[in-house]
């Protein structure tokens, strides 16, 4: 549906030039939500502004349907662009028009009669759980409220794809579910393509089907949500699924931390699980099989597509040759390893 080859985007010139997108290749298929992650700065933002060439590319094509949105002429891509709706973090709703004239404005353009913009506005209202709303100004809404009226607003045009740049960074936890749940009905009831960019894992969790990390403007991997966060394949995707995960080391540790072994020092551990990951009750199998105590400190683990992955902090206390071999253990088991430090235990 949307495919973007080879795609680059430079602002400005010389010395001052930013490379905002490196030789993107990214493919969006029919009636899929596609979630693009990626930190602040990233090129998140620009490569959504790209596809409907709000963004021209300083190099590469984007295909839209099969047509190349690089060649259209100007009246093509102007209607080209009605077929791609677009929202925002901020809503973007003119404060001076009500709920009903806000989503009115795509279809007024359209040059429809009265009549069946009424009648597309209701419709629209039904969908997105505002129809008592018509007449309320944006003031006058919660942001929940108002990003549905956005969404009704980016839909009355009938698009083929929808793209949604950070929608509920300013919404609470719950609204946030409620915005993407309705985004997932959407994409159900419409087949609507999505394009979702976000740095919230759990909107990824919750509703895409594929997804994709940009960092440093280059598009570092893509693929399907339920293997993704397990089996990263690159070590940018890995290291960024890792700092998503929250794992803190006490101070009080850390202060008695060496990065050497030393007699009355036991490892502290970072265990990696991932798909490869057995699902098996392997901690206690090592306290079993190697007489090792462990003691864990910190934990951040989650659940998708059928897998458990995340990271767990533990300190494992045994002779130095028990601990190797649990460690080894731990290894061939594909959990990922790294020794963090020695703690030393005081008398
Ligand atoms: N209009 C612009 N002019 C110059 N630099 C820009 C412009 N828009 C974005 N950038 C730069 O491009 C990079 C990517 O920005 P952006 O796409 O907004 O990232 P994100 O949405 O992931 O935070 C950043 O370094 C940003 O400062
Ligand atoms: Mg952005």
């Amino acid at each position: 549906m949307i495919q973007l080859i080879d795609v680059s985007k430079v602002y400005g010139e010389g010395k001052k030039a930013v490379h905002a997108l490196r030789n993107i290749n990214l493919h969006v298929p029919q009636g899929k939500i596609v979630g693009v992650i990626g930190t602040s700065g990233a090129g998140k933002s620009t490569l959504l502004r790209t596809i409907n060439l709000l963004e021209v590319p300083t190099q590469g094509k984007v295909i839209l349907d099969g047509k190349n949105l690089t060649e259209l002429s100007h009246t093509d891509l102007r209607n080209m662009r009605r077929r791609i709706g677009m929202i925002f973090q901020d809503f973007h709703l003119l404060s001076s028009r009500t709920v009903f004239e806000n989503i009115a404005l795509p279809l007024e353009l359209e040059k429809l009669p009265y009549r069946k913009i009424r009648e597309r506005i209701h419709d629209l209202l039904k969908l997105v759980g505002l129809q008592e709303r018509s007449h309320f100004y944006p003031s006058q809404l919660s942001g929940g409220q108002q990003q549905r009226v956005a969404i009704a607003r980016a839909l009355a045009a009938s698009p083929k794809v929808l793209l949604c740049d950070e929608i509920t960074s300013a919404l609470d936890p719950q609204t946030t579910r409620s915005i993407l749940l309705l985004l997932k009905e959407i994409n159900r009831e419409l087949g609507l393509t999505i394009l979702l960019i976000t740095h919230e894992m759990d909107a990824v969790k919750l509703i895409c089907d594929q997804v994709a990390i940009i960092s440093n403007g280059q598009l570092i991997e893509q693929g399907e949500t339920s293997s993704f966060f397990g089996n990263p394949k690159t070590q940018l995707a890995r290291e960024f699924i890792e700092s998503i995960f929250h794992l803190k080391i006490p101070e009080e540790y850390q202060a008695r931390m060496t990065p050497t072994w030393s007699p009355k020092s036991y490892p502290l551990v970072k265990l990696g699980f991932t798909g490869k990951t057995v699902d098996k009750p392997l901690i206690s199998e090592v306290c079993r099989l190697f007489q090792v105590d462990i003691s864990i400190l910190s934990a951040d683990i989650e659940y998708a597509g059928g897998v458990k992955f995340g990271y767990l902090l533990a300190e494992l206390f045994g002779t130095q040759e028990q601990c190797n071999t649990a460690q080894q253990f731990f290894i061939q088991h594909h959990i990922q390893l790294e020794v963090i430090g020695y703690v030393r235990i005081d008398d």
